[in-house]
């Protein structure tokens, strides 16, 4: 809880600190006079969003003038003041006339991470321009940094290039964070997967180069009493397609494969650094998907954790080659929840576009939580159905199972969903989210690159489910 908790304060002791009013069309008709001229001298607007400050006798600020052009203040738009504290100086802030809390907190969120930029690796990175937000009694700002630090972090692991950010950095973030927890973490690396029975995440991993072997990172962190939460992120840290390798242009973002993983790990962040009741297991295979003389190919009949074999048709489709074993591991506790988060498909993109994840489940009542969550916070998700009589299209003459639908080039998204469920045990109440990872444009608060995606909205659904299941 570091980065931005010097962001967000309830002290109101700073020495100059300088309101923002959110202007609307009726608020700049009703400001004295000599303020509406200084603002309209200043080409100031109620629909055209921008700042305006107003100086007072001294020279110095007084106030200053917000305009969202034409949008209002909203609980379930993270982002409505982040544009405005872009534009603004090091300094204190207050937000005049807003009491509710819930759209204060989302205010906050969205202050945080405008502040998020990604410059590991600039020589002209400059020290963050802290601007300090102060909040109302009724704002859980531990709850804001907590949600904004996992969001950083997912950023930060999607955006860090592979070459610093193979199987075992990724291992080395998940143990950084097991450490603040004081969570366990634990991997099965290399050859020792096959001993410990993962053949197929060995099998599509194994071409990467030396210290750069496939693992299943494991962290485990809670009371054993709690309900069982087990969560699954897709861990390629680079996908080159493998033997039927993509072109250039589809492979230059696949630094962000792992961006499954990433938010798997974000959401872990928020559910430890929140102390919910469960008992969390973090279940991430990480993998190079490489090309090399030991590359797994077409036509490969892999076997699997769960007995069932799988004909490759086609080694892009390695995502859940690799989650197939850990979903059987996970279902071998019978979780109460078990939850996956992947950069799945392109054709989930497809159809929905990248701000907007996929998700597809066996359980109603877990849907309805999560689309009900996703709309009071603003974490947009879209359901897609696990249709069944899809699921034949996986059928493979010579192995129990292909891993892509050959012939068939529809529904891409759902019938990789499907060839999910059939490593997900009867009666397991699971969810998977196919997401993009990446946001194309820069907007306020959200910088091009990396993305946390669907983790609010799956952190609020969770604590819901939790308080209805102890009433
Ligand atoms: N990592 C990709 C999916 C992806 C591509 C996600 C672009 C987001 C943006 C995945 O491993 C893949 O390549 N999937 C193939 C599956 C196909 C071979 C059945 C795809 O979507 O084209
Ligand atoms: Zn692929
Ligand atoms: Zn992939």
């Amino acid at each position: 809880m570091s980065r931005y908790a010097n962001l967000l304060t309830t002290e109101k002791d700073a020495e100059r600190i300088i309101p923002l009013e959110v202007i609307t069309e009726e608020s700049l008709a009703e400001l004295p006079e000599a303020k509406k001229a200084w603002a309209e001298a200043n080409g100031f607007s109620a629909d055209t969003e921008g700042l305006c400050r107003i100086p007072d006798g001294n020279g110095t600020i007084s106030k200053i003038l917000v305009s969202l052009g034409g949008t209002s203040p909203s609980a379930t738009t993270p982002w409505w003041l982040a544009g405005a504290c872009e534009q603004l100086a090091v300094g204190t802030y207050t937000i005049e006339g807003i009491a509710d809390p819930a759209v204060l907190t989302a205010a906050a969120f969205g202050w945080c991470l405008a502040h998020y930029s990604y410059d590991r690796y600039r020589s002209d990175k400059e020290p963050m321009k802290e601007r300090v937000l102060i909040l109302p009694d009724s704002v859980d700002i531990e709850a804001v940094l907590r949600e904004a630090e996992a969001y950083a972090l997912v950023r930060d692991l999607v955006n860090t290039p592979t070459d610093d950010l193979g199987p075992a950095d990724l291992q080395a973030a998940i143990e950084e964070l097991a450490a603040t927890h004081s969570a366990t973490c634990t991997a099965i690396i290399g050859d020792d997967l096959l001993k410990e029975n993962f053949p197929a995440i060995h099998t599509v991993g194994r071409a990467a180069a030396e210290g750069r072997e496939p693992r299943l990172i494991e962290l485990n962190w809670g009371d054993e009493t709690n309900p069982a939460l087990t969560l699954v992120g897709k861990g390629v840290c680079y996908d080159t397609g493998g033997l039927d390798i993509k072109p250039g242009s589809s492979m230059r973002l696949m630094k962000k494969d792992m961006g499954g993983a990433a938010n798997a790990i974000g959401l872990a962040s928020m559910i430890m650094a929140a102390e919910l009741p469960v008992r969390l297991r973090l279940l991430v295979p990480a993998v190079e998907n490489a090309v090399a003389g030991n590359s797994y190919r077409p036509g490969d009949i892999v076997r699997t954790r769960k007995g069932l074999t799988v004909e490759i048709g086609n080694t892009d489709a390695e995502g859940r080659v690799i989650l197939c074993d850990a979903l059987a591991l996970a279902c071998e506790d019978a979780p109460d929840l078990l939850l996956d988060f992947a950069t799945l498909t392109g054709a989930a993109r497809v159809a929905l576009g990248p701000d907007l994840p996929a998700v597809m489940t066996n359980d109603d009542t877990l849907w309805n939580a999560l689309e009900k969550a996703a709309n009071e916070t603003g974490d947009p998700i879209w359901r897609l159905p696990l249709w069944a009589p899809y699921d034949k299209k996986l059928n493979s003459k010579v192995a129990d199972l292909n891993n892509i639908t050959e012939g068939f080039a529809f529904a891409g998204a759902i019938t990789a969903g499907l060839y999910l469920q059939r490593f997900v045990s009867e009666g397991i109440k699971w969810a998977h989210t196919d997401l993009v990872a990446w946001q194309f444009e820069t907007l306020p608060g959200q910088q091009a690159g990396g993305a946390a995606q669907s983790i609010r909205a799956t952190f609020a659904a969770i604590k819901k489910l939790l308080h209805s299941a102890s009433q």
